[in-house]
């Protein structure tokens, strides 16, 4: 029986960090296996910000690599840069003609933007969506793991899907957002308030770049108060997120130990901390070092990116010859 197929995107500004980690990529590591997965760094979607040509390739690259480093197998998976599938660009345009200018001003995620950069509201931000939707549907995906925040983009793509088909005959299947956990684990932020994150509260997140002193001295500031005085006393917000964060990163006897601490009153928060520390470098560290292995071996990642398109183009070169096709261009 043929495998179900999952695509998914990768942004590719901004460092990846220990949330991006729980949150998508152990997912993506997880599918391999199961499904058919094409996974990309979505490098074009990058461009309605207009980042700075000298820096592109290498956040393609870094992506890539911190993904690998993460497990992904790119024997497994199609990996590969958009931008190395002329297919989507022209899903893309095609898609545009089903999609309505009302529906994509009306997007939260561009709305967002317009107050984020009204200097810069061009095309490409408002029909972001669209584009996203040529992704999934150029291989005719049925799956996509994306976090809460792009379900709706997956939505409008299934909406796209259904006119399409509607119009032009059967040819997409519908798209759904995934996880495998029913909830996605939000990593909270050391400071003890709301998540890690790429743009905001730079200490008080542990990025997979970070060097073991940083690590060590970002988890060191993370709030914490004198203690519990009442036995099984309930554990402000902080508190419960530095046990979180060792339950995702220590062993299961460490993190009871010192719930029992906790517990019995006797918690050395400094020493749980230095504990914390230890384990986050000897998680953050290997993937790390391999991340940047994979980056000074530009050969290697290149190879990598090219079989990852080739792969893609396969899938994608077909769906598009059927878009066209049922549309009507077929004229020679
Ligand atoms: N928009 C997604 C994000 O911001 C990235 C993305 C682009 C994507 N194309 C996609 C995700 C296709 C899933 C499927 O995270």
């Amino acid at each position: 029986m043929s495998k179900e197929i999952v695509v998914s995107g990768i942004r590719s500004t901004g460092y990846l960090h220990l949330g991006n980690y729980f949150g998508a990529m152990k997912n993506y590591v997880k599918m391999q296996d199961e499904y058919d997965c094409y996974f990309f760094v979505a490098d074009y979607h990058s461009l309605t910000t207009h980042p700075d040509p000298k820096d592109l390739k290498a956040n393609v690259f870094r992506v890539a690599a911190e993904n690998i480093a993460c497990g992904l197998d790119p024997e497994k998976v199609a990996l590969y840069a958009q931008s190395d599938i002329p297919e989507i660009p022209e899903l893309y345009l095609l898609l545009n003609m089903l999609a309505y200018k009302g529906e994509l001003e009306k997007v939260p995620t561009f709305k967002d933007k317009v107050r984020q950069q009204p200097d810069n509201v061009n095309a490409g931000l408002l029909t972001y969506p669209v584009l996203m939707a040529a992704d999934v549907l150029i291989h005719k995906a049925v799956k996509v793991p994306v976090g809460k925040d792009q379900e709706q983009h997956v939505e409008m793509a299934r909406n796209f899907a259904n006119r399409f088909n509607h119009r032009y005959g059967e040819l997409f299947p519908e798209p759904q957002p995934f996880n495998f956990g029913s909830e996605l684990i939000k990593v909270p932020s050391l400071d003890g308030t709301g998540k890690m994150s790429k743009s905001e509260n730079l200490n008080a997140t542990i990025y997979l770049a970070d060097d073991d002193d940083l690590i060590r001295k970002k988890v060191m500031k993370a709030k914490t108060d004198s203690g519990p005085t009442e036995h099984n006393s309930e554990m402000p917000e902080y508190i419960s997120n530095i046990f979180l964060l060792m339950h995702l990163v220590s062993r299961q006897e460490t993190v009871e130990t010192y719930r029992s601490m906790y517990n019995n009153c006797t918690i050395r928060y400094g020493d749980m901390k230095k504990q914390l520390a230890e384990d986050m470098v000897a998680f953050i560290a290997p993937i790390r070092d391999k991340a940047a292995a994979l980056q000074a071996d530009e050969d290697q990642l290149k190879k990598i990116l090219k079989e990852g398109a080739i792969k893609a183009r396969e899938s994608a070169s077909k769906t598009i010859a059927a878009a066209r096709k049922q549309i009507g261009i077929n004229y020679y």
